[in-house]
């Protein structure tokens, strides 16, 4: 069966290989408190931008939100004088929160994530009680990818790219020479997303990200998160398909898929839930927007006990 897709993506980043106006410019900005990179991708011509995976800075103890993250965002994207297409997410994040509604406030531009968005709303609609106020069809974002949409951020050429398993609803962005992943795989020295959360799939991971692997080896590869490694100090979230089939210490070419699986559930079943679980995926299954205010003004993050 030919992946129509794919092809798409790979004649994409093949054009833009041998054009450099068809490649985009990307500032990638790392929030250390969560690990995330945020991207902004532009046109060099037309100046038109996405914002990729955006973080609004969240106080557990105080339940306090801040925007210094998402401010050296908008301080980049209006020293370079840039327009705001799209405020993308790869998936619904369950370590951050996202700051889409705050930039998009700001700068305009289209919010958007998969339209599988919908089974992780319903899932963790159930999980938290949301009550039946909660819209469990993606009505939150502007516009849900299915895969092998295309896309344009000024004169750039963009795909969208359907690569569950992390979670059912995660997406890979394509655009000129680069694919923003998401939480698929993680630099090589460090390896893959887990598969467990609620609706993951170690499976469907492993063929996720096979399937980016088959891109050019050229292909520009950005990751959503990076912890270092060990004998690694320093941050990093750009390598390549080559350089990830290469050496991806989970996924590198030859890891079959049962050995992927049998490493990712043991692998999975040592790992805490993150920090942030319980407030970010209330806040992004809503697109970023708080659960609404009760009858006092406040929004209230819910813990459910005994259920992740
Ligand atoms: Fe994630």
């Amino acid at each position: 069966m030919t992946d129509q897709a794919l092809e798409a993506a790979t004649a994409i980043v093949r054009a833009a290989h041998e054009a450099p106006e068809k490649r985009p410019t990307i500032a990638g900005f790392f929030d250390e408190n969560t690990y995330t990179v945020t991207y902004v991708v532009h046109d060099a011509e037309t100046k038109q931008a996405a914002i990729i995976d955006s973080v609004l800075d969240y106080d557990q103890a105080s339940g306090r939100t801040g925007f210094e993250s998402a401010e050296r965002v908008l301080d980049y994207v209006t020293e370079k004088g840039l327009e705001v297409e799209w405020v993308m997410e790869t998936h619904a994040h369950a370590d951050h929160l996202s700051a889409a509604p705050y930039l998009q406030e700001k700068l305009g531009g289209k919010l958007a994530i998969g339209k599988d968005i919908v089974r992780v709303q319903d899932v963790f609609g159930k999980i938290f009680n949301a009550g039946t106020d909660f819209e469990r069809d993606g009505s939150q974002f502007d516009h849900l990818f299915t895969d092998g949409e295309r896309f344009s951020i000024g004169t750039l050429e963009g795909i969208a790219l359907h690569v569950p398993g992390h979670t059912p609803a995660d997406m890979a962005y394509i655009v000129g020479d680069a694919a923003f992943v998401g939480d698929t795989m993680f630099m090589p020295d460090y390896g893959t997303a887990r598969a467990d959360f609620p609706g993951g799939c170690a499976r469907q991971l492993y063929q996720s990200i096979r399937r980016l692997l088959q891109l050019p080896e050229e292909t520009r590869i950005f990751l959503c998160h990076d912890y270092k490694a060990p004998g690694r100090d320093d941050y990093a979230w750009e390598s390549t398909v080559a350089l990830q089939r290469a050496h991806n210490v989970h996924v590198h070419d030859g890891v079959s898929e049962d050995e992927f699986v049998e490493m990712r559930t043991s692998r999975d079943a040592t790992l805490a839930m993150p920090q942030l679980i319980m407030p970010s995926v209330q806040v992004n299954i809503r697109g970023g927007h708080l659960p609404e205010p009760e009858d006092n003004g406040v929004s209230y993050i819910k813990i459910p006990v005994n259920k992740l």
